[in-house]
């Protein structure tokens, strides 16, 4: 690569793509995107215009195949996730997916012993992790402030927001609903906070209370009913192997006071702690108290500190910032819930 700037790019030219991404990667003075692939090619077009890109294409393997890109970027539906990761490593490309990496533990592992045999970056777009009371959440935790984390509750629910793109109402798209959506947000940042326990066992439901009818407005906009083919409220409960336990939540829409509650709450011997929050809840000598963890100031947007992080993991060689070992976990936690809400049963996870 020597001191050339790195080349993106893109594969997906949509919301967050053009919102996220392209001004992400524009902010690196050392990074320049090259190439926009959208199966629609008016939208590879603009967002090219938008990005500075001289390439566009259609065809991700073609985007692959370009030798000047070093960095492929993958902002496409989820289940167009897996094949567009794997072209991109098989042919020697650094990789950042957007979240969900996929929607199945095999498909994760798939593309995760690719690039491990390409000796290939491979990073999921999990951008909470950078906000800036999660950095100080993490360290709150690394230092030891929460004692043995023994419990933790996962919440991404939405009261009247359902994304109205088939590329998220559409199973064959999406892979699953608010669950795959916004529950993998919350949930990976809950697991990243308590230092990745292994999930050994769990049990959910997913099911459809509202977004085949017209009870609730959609603030966002309608949807095609029909289309509508995943779940709009998920539930699930995760055994971990050190003990711990979780319960998630995850909907597009339902009765609620917040628009949406994208949170999560971890409780240990030592005290309790709430994210976005920072709320902290203890007790000294028997007195109990609130406090309030401070989060550092200056940072980049979230979305743009992650790209940043990804460039520096590929320039100086440092591990992924948000590993496939790390989202593999995450994966086979929502997978289980699915799997169980369909058979009924708690499911067993081996990885
Ligand atoms: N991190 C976040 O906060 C966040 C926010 C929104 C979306 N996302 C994720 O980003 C991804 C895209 O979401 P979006 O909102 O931008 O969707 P979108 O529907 O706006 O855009 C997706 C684009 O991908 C294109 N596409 C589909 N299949 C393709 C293929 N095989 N090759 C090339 N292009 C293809 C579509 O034509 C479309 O332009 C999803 O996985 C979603 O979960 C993440």
């Amino acid at each position: 690569m020597g001191s050339r700037k790195l080349r993106v790019g893109i594969v997906g030219a949509g919301s967050v793509a053009t919102d996220c991404h392209v001004p992400g990667w524009l902010a690196h003075p050392d990074v320049e995107i090259a190439a926009i692939c959208d199966i629609n090619k008016r939208a590879a077009v603009t967002l090219a215009a938008a990005a500075g890109a001289t390439q566009v294409l259609t065809d991700y393997k073609k985007l692959a195949a370009l030798k000047e890109i070093d960095i492929v970027d993958v902002c496409t539906p989820n289940r167009a996730h897996t094949p567009v990761v794997k072209a991109a490593l098989a042919a020697g490309k650094h990789v950042i997916c957007e979240k969900p990496l996929a929607v199945s533990v095999r498909d994760v592992q798939a593309m995760g012993r690719l690039a491990r045999a390409k000796r290939r970056k491979l990073m999921t777009a999990q951008h909470y992790r950078y906000s800036p009371m999660a950095i100080a959440g993490k360290r709150f935790l690394g230092s030891g402030g929460l004692g043995t984390p023994y419990h933790a509750r996962v919440y991404a629910t939405r009261s009247n927001l359902v994304p109205t793109g088939y590329g998220f109402i559409d199973e064959s798209l999406s892979g699953g609903g608010p669950c795959m959506d916004i529950g993998v947000h919350a949930l990976d940042l809950c697991m990243h906070l308590m230092d990745f326990p292994k999930p050994v066992r769990v049990s959910g439901s997913a099911r459809v209370n509202f977004a085949k009818g017209r009870s609730i407005r959609g603030a966002w906009g309608q949807w095609n009913r029909r289309r509508f083919t995943v779940e709009d409220f998920a539930s699930g409960f995760v055994h971990f192997d050190n003990g711990a336990t979780m319960a998630l939540e995850a909907s597009w829409l339902g009765h609620q006071e917040d628009t949406e509650d994208i949170s999560t709450l971890i409780y240990g011997t030592g005290g309790t702690i709430q994210w976005p929050t920072g709320k902290y809840w203890s007790t000294r000598d028997g007195v109990a108290y609130a406090t309030q963890l401070t989060e550092p100031d200056g940072l980049p947007r979230a979305y743009t500190a992650e790209l940043h992080a990804f460039y520096d993991c590929v320039v100086n060689q440092k591990p992924s910032p948000v590993p496939w070992e790390q989202t593999v976990q995450v994966i086979a936690i929502l997978e289980g819930i699915y799997k169980s809400s369909r058979t009924g049963r708690e499911i067993k996870i081996k990885l």
